[in-house]
């Protein structure tokens, strides 16, 4: 991911827009989260912390990719507003922040996390939540056109190896750790066409 961020026009990248998603700001907008300390994991250059911290949100941007959270820092003090970066893998140690947020996010960052670790990254998102906290996650569906159509793995134009996952999978992956409020199959923006992905929304157990 560093090489793409770093050699690609940030206008040709695929899944970097220039506003944060829809269902995330539904959310905020509808209340159903409210400003609190919150983590992003995988958030590429930023868009979504920035738009969390303009609601008043102390958000931890964290990315594998040092360019990505490069750009990330540039967009937050372009911005004016006020937020953590951090270059991490997410399925690293999060000791740092366990028990401390009440909202965590990824969008589309599971689909590049494979089944053999999934289990690890979902137990460091339940493990960085306090009581009751909040979880959203949305990624690639195996009912997605895009990428040849079909296929569990697909490869993508720019190289990517992506996994695209099943609402029931999903089910499985999060029901022992949290208790799912919405999870269904929805029609999300990209820059050069719309995917399907699973959104599921989730608190701590
Ligand atoms: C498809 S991009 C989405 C970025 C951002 N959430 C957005 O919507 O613009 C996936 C992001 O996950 C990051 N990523 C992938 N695997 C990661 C890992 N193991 N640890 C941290 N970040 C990772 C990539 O560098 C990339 O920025």
């Amino acid at each position: 991911m560093e090489t793409l961020y770093a050699t690609m026009n940030p206008e040709a990248i695929p899944w970097d827009m220039s506003e944060p998603p829809e269902a995330l700001v539904d959310l905020v907008e509808g209340g159903r989260v409210t400003p609190c300390r919150t983590v992003e994991f995988g958030c590429g250059t930023g868009t979504s912390v920035v738009y969390l911290a303009s609601k008043g949100f102390r958000v931890t941007g964290i990315d594998i990719s040092p360019t990505a959270i490069r750009i990330a820092r540039e967009k937050a003090d372009k911005k004016g507003v006020t937020a953590d970066f951090l270059v991490a893998d997410v399925l690293g140690d999060v000791g740092w922040i366990r028990n401390s947020c009440r909202f965590a996010y990824d969008w589309e960052l599971l689909h590049h996390i494979m089944p053999d670790e999934r289990e690890q990254y979902v137990a460091n998102v339940h493990a960085v939540l306090g009581p009751g906290g909040k979880y959203l996650s949305v990624c690639f569906s195996e009912s997605d056109p895009q990428f040849g159509g079909q296929g569990k793995y697909r490869r993508t134009p720019i190289g990517t190896l992506l996994y695209f996952s099943s609402e029931e999978e999903l089910a499985e992956l999060f029901s022992p750790r949290f208790t799912i409020i919405d999870l269904e199959t929805r029609t999300i923006a990209g820059r050069y066409a719309p995917h399907l992905a699973v959104y599921a929304f989730m608190e701590k157990r």
